[in-house]
């Protein structure tokens, strides 16, 4: 909104002296978002008067705040002996543009430092100039995620799940879901520091109660690049207090169930189909249909044992 209002400001302004000269200058209303270490162009153009000639022209790109310069072409060729230290070679202008009154800046390899306001003043016998906002932006990495303390958890014990995202651009907005999806938002400290680069780092931790089972996502969402990234942990009987001999004894005791199971319903299912052969023999009714569905009855408490060993493996 303020951009463009900015922008109506300066139409405004311009008018009375655009029905007196021709040349009206033209430049983004919004922000031009680049990538950061990326190139952007910062866009700018006028009409071009009557026998117009590059001899006559003179562009500046300065820093609408400090004045600083950024780029100066003039009488035909860059001027850069005054330019700011910081945008040394890192400017140019589309030379075989210029003609058709397109001074728009590349500018190579974009800093967080480079946000802000850049205005664009051109004079051929009259000037003119306009303002173009530049917002600088990069994406987070996908999180990275820890539990602390990591084993010898009792469901009840007080926990801290951190979730890392670094390289971001500008600061992120960050967002707790439980196994529900619900916002968990509450109970987290988030802190996000610059490198030097001005890149944030967000560091964000989730204090929670430990319940076996659950699941944490963090999400880290970039609002100029509308980008969202994400990662959960899952807290696992693994992470859970459980004495490692119990553990073995109780799988190994599952396993021969198991193994005792499969070879009794093997037993049976062979039994059975014996004695529908043997009845089939005597008898020759249709009676085998009904016996046959028996053995699958057998087998299903089987099945929902086995699927229940599948959930509790870990996901993390
Ligand atoms: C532009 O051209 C017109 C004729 O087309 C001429 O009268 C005028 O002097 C020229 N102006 C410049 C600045 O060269
Ligand atoms: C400018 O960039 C060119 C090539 O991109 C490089 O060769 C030159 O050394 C650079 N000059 C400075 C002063 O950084
Ligand atoms: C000016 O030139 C640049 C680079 O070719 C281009 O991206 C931009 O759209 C041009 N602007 C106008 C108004 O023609
Ligand atoms: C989640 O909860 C936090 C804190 O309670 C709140 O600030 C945030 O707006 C909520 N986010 C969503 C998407 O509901």
């Amino acid at each position: 909104m303020a951009p463009r209002m900015l922008c109506l400001l300066l139409a405004l302004r311009m008018l009375p002296l655009s029905l007196a000269a021709a040349m009206e200058i033209q430049v983004p209303d919004e922000p031009v978002v680049a990538l950061f270490g990326r190139d952007a162009t910062l866009c700018c153009s006028f009409s071009l008067e009557a026998n117009f000639s590059l001899d006559n022209l003179t562009v500046i790109w300065e820093l609408t705040d400090t004045k600083h310069l950024v780029h100066k072409f003039s009488g035909g060729r860059d001027e850069l002996a005054d330019q700011d230290g910081g945008y040394a070679n890192r400017t140019t202008l589309f030379y075989d543009q210029l003609a058709q009154g397109n001074v728009s800046l590349l500018l190579r390899s974009v800093e967080i430092s480079d946000e802000g306001s850049f205005t664009c003043f051109v004079q051929v016998q009259k000037h003119r100039k306009a303002a173009v906002t530049l917002q600088v932006a990069a994406p987070y990495s996908k999180p990275s995620m820890n539990l602390e303390p990591n084993k010898d958890l009792k469901p009840g014990d007080l926990a801290d799940v951190t979730c890392h995202a670094s390289h971001g651009y500008p600061k992120a907005s960050v967002l707790w879901q439980d196994s529900q999806g619900s916002n968990i938002t509450e109970h987290v400290t988030t802190s996000q520091v610059a490198n030097e680069d001005g890149l944030f780092d967000v560091h964000s931790v989730l204090h929670v109660l430990v319940e076996p089972s659950s699941t944490y996502s963090c999400l880290v969402q970039n609002p100029v690049l509308q980008q969202e990234t994400q990662a959960s942990v899952t807290i696992t009987g693994q992470h859970l207090a459980f004495p490692a001999a119990a553990l073995w004894v109780t799988v190994g005791l599952s396993l021969c169930v198991v193994v005792l199971l499969v070879i009794l319903a093997y037993v049976c299912q062979k039994k059975i189909r014996q004695s529908c052969e043997e009845e089939e023999e005597n008898t020759g009714t249709e009676e085998q249909d009904e016996e046959g569905e028996e053995p699958k009855t057998a087998l299903q408490p089987l099945k929902s044992m086995e699927s229940r060993d599948d959930n509790e493996q870990e996901i993390d």
